[in-house]
């Protein structure tokens, strides 16, 4: 039987959803996708079970071919250059999930930096579950005495260095609003007596500003402002380096004109679940994330942009041809080189509606 198919939520999960809603059963999609995803010991990313990569239920650039986190890595010590390679290098990994792409990141590190190279290699990861397993991933890595785990990207005070976060953004919790008649209401969820079913209800808070105004009847927009905190939270810390958000997502106008029925999407099994109210808990659930609302948030924290680009343009930028030659030049046997020719076909075309956005804190150099 599939995965898709096979799980049911936790009785204390659907509880927590329920307790959470309002005295007349609604319960807005932020909370829902809140509660789904990050409820302590239960939710999706919380769960013992979690399971990322290709065995699990979704996998993202990071597991498809270690050729992205080399990629990435170029990206990453072209930073260490232009900070000053006496100084401590500090990457501030947000979301790193199974560890896959620090893994990726810390190999290339561990052949091409110096051995005196200052490195503080962050990963910040909310899910314990989480944070344990991508530990355990590095346990026996050779740079493992740099790498360490805080609580948060503010944890030690403003910084030096570059945060990178991959598919985090579109895993934070998203309002989605729906246009009726002329004005918006609540896109949620209400418990029917025996599953949660999507609902409509009254707004739980200012809709944010007129970006909107061209939503057609009926059209549904998606808004995170956690996504456009955990940006601002990057200008509040960030002194002087980089940021690097890899996500799925797109402008605003695109979004509104191009998605009318919103970008929620539910991944169990590698599969797309045609209800993404059915069982929360047991899959991946994410909106797109809004590309001009999050640049928006990074100029009014004082960040700069440096690119705002598809997936393929950065990592053609960063240096992936001399990657993929190298890697080639190194392929043991032609049935390897095949598939390595196949993991960067995917890696450059296979996200599509992927944007990489750059971002750079203090003095031009
Ligand atoms: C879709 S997974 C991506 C994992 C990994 N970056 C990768 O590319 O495989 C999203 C990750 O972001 C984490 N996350 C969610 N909210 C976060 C936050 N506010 N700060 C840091 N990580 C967060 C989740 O726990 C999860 O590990």
């Amino acid at each position: 039987m599939p995965a898709a198919s096979r799980a049911a939520s936790s009785t204390e999960l659907l509880a927590a959803l329920r307790r959470a809603s309002d005295a007349d059963g609604f319960l807005p999609f932020d909370r829902f996708e809140e509660i789904a995803l990050y409820e302590p010991r239960l939710g999706y990313y919380e769960r013992p079970g979690v399971a990322l990569g290709t065995e699990g239920d979704f996998y993202t650039a990071a597991h498809v071919h270690p050729l992205f986190a080399a990629t990435l890595a170029t990206r990453l010590l072209q930073e260490r250059e232009r900070n000053g390679a006496s100084a401590t290098f500090r990457i501030v990994e947000l979301g790193p999930g199974d560890g896959t792409l620090a893994l990726g990141i810390l190999d290339v590190f561990s052949r091409e930096l110096p051995d005196d190279a200052r490195l503080d290699y962050v990963l910040v990861e909310p899910s314990p579950t989480l944070r344990d397993r991508g530990l355990k991933a590095l346990a026996d890595h050779p740079l493992r005495d740099r790498v360490r785990v805080a609580a948060s990207l503010g944890a030690d005070g403003p910084f030096v260095g570059v945060v990178v976060a991959n598919e985090v953004l579109d895993a934070q919790p998203a309002r989605r609003l729906v246009r009726r008649g002329g004005a918006w209401a609540e896109l949620g969820a209400r418990w029917n007596g025996e599953r949660f079913v999507e609902s409509e209800g009254p707004l739980s808070g200012p809709v944010p500003d007129a970006l909107f105004a061209d939503a057609p009847e009926g059209g549904v927009v998606e808004v995170s402002p956690r996504a456009e905190a955990l940006v601002r939270e990057v200008s509040d810390f960030l002194e002087r380096g980089a940021a690097v958000f890899l996500d799925y997502g797109a402008s605003t106008t695109d979004l509104v004109l191009g998605h009318r029925h919103g970008t929620l999407q539910a991944i169990r099994g590698h599969e797309v679940l045609t209800d993404p109210f059915a069982d929360p808990g047991t899959a991946d659930l994410s909106v797109f994330v809004d590309f001009d609302r999050v640049r928006a948030a990074a100029r009014r924290g004082g960040l700069r942009e440096r690119a705002c680009s598809s997936q393929a343009e950065a990592l053609v930028r960063w240096g992936f041809e001399e990657r993929l030659r190298a890697a080639v030049a190194k392929a043991p046997t032609p049935e390897a080189e095949v598939r390595l020719r196949l993991a960067a076909k995917n890696l450059l075309f296979g996200f599509g509606n992927f944007l990489v956005l750059e971002l750079e804190a203090g003095p031009t150099t």
